[in-house]
């Protein structure tokens, strides 16, 4: 099916707000583009299964569920018996948007601390050893399962099909920080007061990404803006994750898909009125050295409890790392390095301490669900 319509109406149907999202368009998609679907078929089926799984298959599919860079799902999972090995997929790393890795090996922390919150209450006690054959090999942790489980993580366990990356506005109620972790062995959370001054450097990190023609594009190649490419697909980023409202969120389905500029354009402006404006508090995982592969990885791991603690909480939680992108990509392509003294200055850390970062608050949306790929297609043995 294609339909004419007019800007004027195209601009309408997108509603108020961040409603700019493809408002140049003149035609409607072919199909539905899935806006009946939202969340649901083949590729979100995890979510829904997950409460129902038992034994070693839950604790595998809580790893593939971790919030992870760019939903890259950065993992190969060898399973023998009670034994995971998490392995690092190089093919999913992004040179140019995460140029040392630190976000790569921190999700796929995230994916081995999902692992061993779910085991105490699925019956085992996991010992996890990070990089058993050295930092320089693929083999990222083995998790080694033995009977007998605890009820100590039962809270985190049950939040894990209900955690979801938060893009959209929250309220302007303020958060309470301490209900949620500090830190676990090896890293730390810093709490951000001085939030204007964050949200500035963010916005501004931001537009560097986008006026940087291989970040922008590296991207914009992880973006699936139609269903028939989340289906093919199942990872990446797709509109129903960006927080829009119900009428914008269908105004960018119909329309014609946006181009990267559009896409760009979108992302700064949300990131000035909307993340940033909306951000209740903003904390930074912190660890001693940000190149340290072990370092990444813990780093990763608290970032998965500390997202699982605010989803339990009924809190938005939304990871924010362009400052950290930035950085990284500077010193990769030698340009000037204009952003570590003031990332160190709001830290009141040195800069190479700060690892990822994020922003909670109480969330006016309800976040959509990001698809994944089957755990028989990430999964050997
Ligand atoms: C290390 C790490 C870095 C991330 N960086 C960002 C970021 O800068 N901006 C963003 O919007 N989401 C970021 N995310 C969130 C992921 O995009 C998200 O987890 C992924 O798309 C899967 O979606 P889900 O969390 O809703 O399951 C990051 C997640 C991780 C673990």
């Amino acid at each position: 099916m294609t339909t004419q319509l007019s800007r004027r109406s195209a601009l309408k149907l997108a509603g108020a707000g961040i409603g700019s999202v493809a408002v140049g368009a003149t035609a409607l998609r072919a199909g539905t583009n899935g806006v009946f679907r939202a969340g649901s078929g083949d590729p979100y089926d995890l979510w829904h299964d997950w409460a129902g799984m038992s034994g070693v298959d839950r604790v595998v599919g809580a790893g593939v569920l971790a919030c992870n860079p760019h939903n890259t799902q950065p993992w190969r999972i060898a399973v023998s018996g009670g034994v995971i090995d998490v392995h690092s997929d190089p093919a999913r790393r992004m040179p140019c948007n995460d140029a040392s890795g630190r976000e790569h090996f921190a999700g796929l922390g995230c994916a081995v601390e999902n692992m061993a919150i779910a085991a105490g209450p699925a019956g085992f006690t996991p010992a996890v050893s990070l990089f058993p054959d050295g930092t320089g090999s693929d083999l990222v942790a083995r998790i080694v399962l033995a009977p007998g489980g605890s009820s100590r993580d039962r809270e985190l366990a049950d939040a894990i099909p209900r955690r979801h990356t938060n893009r959209g506005p929250y309220t302007k109620a303020p958060v309470d920080v301490s209900r949620l972790p500090a830190g676990i062995d090896g890293a730390d959370v810093r709490w951000v007061t001085d939030r204007d001054r964050l949200g500035d450097l963010y916005v501004e990190a931001t537009e560097a990404i986008v006026a940087d023609d291989e970040q922008s594009a590296e991207a914009f190649s992880w973006f699936r803006s139609d269903r028939g490419d989340v289906d093919e697909h199942r990872d990446g980023l797709t509109l129903d994750g960006q927080g829009l409202g119900g009428l914008t969120l269908f105004a960018a389905k119909m329309l014609p898909a946006q181009s990267r500029a559009d896409g760009d354009a979108f992302w700064v402006k949300a990131t000035r009125e909307v993340h940033t404006a909306t951000a209740a508090a903003y904390g930074v995982i912190t660890v001693d050295d940000v190149t340290d592969r072990a370092a990444q990885v813990t780093g990763g791991r608290l970032l998965a409890r500390m997202h699982l603690a605010a989803t339990a909480l009924g809190l938005g939680f939304h990871h924010m790392n362009q400052i950290t992108e930035r950085i990284d990509r500077d010193r990769a392509t030698g340009g000037p390095d204009t952003f570590s003294g003031r990332w160190g200055a709001i830290l009141g850390r040195p800069a190479s301490t700060g690892l990822v970062s994020f922003r909670i608050g109480h969330p006016e949306r309800t976040a959509g669900l990001s698809p994944r790929r089957r755990l028989a297609d990430v999964t050997t043995g």
